[in-house]
C-alpha cells in the first residue's frame, strides 16, 4: 500500500516493486489530480524506462505516413468544422495527400455568428481546399428540432449528419472518411476500455460504407493545440474556443429548436463573446456557453408582465475537458452581460453557471 485516503479507509495507490506492479485508484491523467504530470512522468520514465525522444514533429510525420499508407489508391473526404481538431488535421494532411483529399464544411444551421466566413479564412490560411455545403440547413432544423431529449437530439443530429455526409462522399467518389475524433470523444462515447457512455458524439463511428480513419484518436485536446501551434494556426484556430459539432442545437434546452431560437442564442453568444473580449477575459476562458433554458418564469419589462425563458452563461477553465472548473466572472462583467441579454424580448432572467465537471458536463446536453 502506497497511499490512502479517508484516514486509511480507502487504498488509493499500491505497488509491488519486485514484481514491477503499480496501481492507482483515481484518474492520474485528469487536471483535477494534483501533480498529475509527476505521477505519469515517474511511471513512464522511471518505471517503464521510456525516454522523451518522440517530438510533435515525429507525431505529425507518423500521422501523415499512416494515413497515406491506409489510404493507398483511395480518395478521402474530411469534414472541417473550423474547430481545432478537424482543421488542424486537415492542415496536416492537405499537403501530404493533395488531390486525394477533399475537405467539406457542412452548414448545419447551428453555427456561431460569422462562423462560416471565419472557417473559410482559416482554411485559406492553412492551404486547405474547402467546399462549403449549405443546402441541408433546413433538414437539420426540421429533424433535430422536434425532440427536446438530449440524447435523442444528438442521435438525430448524427443521423442527418451521416445522411448528408454520405451524399457528399458519393458525389465526390470517396473511399475513405477522415475524422478529427480525439481520445476524449472516444472515451466519452463509451468506445474505449470499458468507460461509461456519457454523450453520443455526432461523428464517432458513423457507418457510411466508407473506411473510417481517425488519426487523432490517441491524442488529447492540449496535444492537438500544440500541433496547431506548429502549423502556425495559433491566431486562427487554437485561440478560438471549442464548439461542439451539433453546435447551438445543444444550447437550446427543454424546448423544440426553431430557426428563431437558434438566431436568439447565436446573437446572445456573440454579444457575450464581445463583452468578454472587451474585458480581456475571452482568451483566459477555456469555453463559454450561452444556452437558452426552456423553462418559463415570470418577469416584468416596462409596465407589463412577461412570461419568458432564461439565458444561462457558463464560463469554464480546463486543459483536457475531461474535468472543468468554473471561471468566475467579475461582478461588473456579470452586470454588463445581464443588462445586454435581458434586452431580448422573450428573456426574463440571466443566470450564471460555474458548476465543475463532474458533476456537470461542459455543455448542457
Ligand atoms: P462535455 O459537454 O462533454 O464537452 O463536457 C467537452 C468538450 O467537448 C465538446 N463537445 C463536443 N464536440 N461533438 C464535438 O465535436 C460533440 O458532440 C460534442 N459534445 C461536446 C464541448 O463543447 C467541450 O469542448
Amino acid at each position: 500500500m502506497t497511499a490512502t485516503s479517508q484516514k486509511g479507509k480507502v487504498i488509493e495507490a499500491m505497488e509491488n516493486v519486485k514484481k514491477s506492479l503499480y496501481a492507482v485508484q483515481f484518474h492520474p491523467e485528469v487536471e483535477q489530480t494534483e501533480d498529475e504530470n509527476v505521477i505519469l512522468n515517474n511511471f513512464v520514465k522511471n518505471i517503464c524506462g521510456c525516454s522523451s525522444d518522440y517530438s510533435r514533429q515525429d507525431a505529425v510525420n507518423d500521422i501523415k505516413e499512416k494515413v497515406k499508407r491506409e489510404l493507398g489508391d483511395g480518395t478521402a473526404i474530411i469534414g472541417v468544422s473550423g474547430g481545432v481538431d478537424s482543421t488542424t488535421l486537415a492542415a496536416i494532411l492537405a499537403p501530404a495527400l493533395g488531390e486525394k483529399l477533399k475537405a467539406f464544411f457542412i452548414d448545419t444551421g447551428g453555427m456561431r455568428k460569422g462562423e462560416i466566413e471565419k472557417v473559410k479564412a482559416i482554411a485559406k490560411g492553412a492551404k486547405i481546399n474547402l467546399e462549403v455545403v449549405d443546402k441541408y440547413k433546413n433538414k437539420f432544423i426540421e429533424k433535430v428540432g422536434t425532440t427536446i431529449n438530449a440524447e435523442e437530439k444528438r442521435a438525430r443530429f448524427r443521423e442527418v449528419y451521416g445522411e448528408v455526409f454520405k451524399e457528399v462522399a458519393k458525389n465526390y467518389g470517396a473511399t475513405h472518411m477522415i475524422q478529427g475524433t480525439l481520445a476524449t470523444d472516444l472515451i466519452e462515447s463509451g468506445k474505449t476500455g470499458g468507460s461509461a457512455m456519457i454523450k453520443t458524439h455526432h461523428n464517432v463511428h458513423l457507418d457510411l460504407g466508407l473506411k473510417e480513419l481517425s488519426p487523432l484518436a490517441d491524442f488529447f485536446k492540449f496535444e492537438v493545440r500544440e500541433f496547431a501551434h506548429e502549423f502556425g494556426l495559433d491566431e486562427l484556430v487554437s485561440k478560438r474556443q471549442p464548439f461542439p459539432g451539433p453546435g447551438l442545437y445543444l444550447r437550446i434546452v427543454g424546448v423544440p429548436v426553431t430557426a428563431e431560437l437558434l438566431e436568439l442564442v447565436r446573437d446572445a453568444d456573440d454579444e457575450v463573446k464581445n463583452i468578454l473580449i472587451k474585458h480581456k477575459l475571452y482568451e483566459k476562458i477555456s469555453q463559454t456557453i450561452v444556452a437558452l433554458l426552456g423553462v418559463k418564469s415570470v418577469g416584468v419589462k416596462g409596465d407589463g408582465r412577461v412570461y419568458g425563458y432564461s439565458l444561462v452563461v457558463r464560463t469554464v477553465e480546463t486543459t483536457d475537458f475531461m474535468t472543468v472548473k468554473g471561471f468566475y466572472l467579475p461582478k461588473a462583467v456579470c452586470e454588463e452581460i445581464i443588462s445586454t441579454l435581458s434586452r431580448y424580448q422573450n428573456i426574463v432572467r440571466v443566470l450564471f453557471d460555474w458548476t465543475t465537471k463532474p458533476p456537470a458536463t461542459t455543455e448542457f446536453e
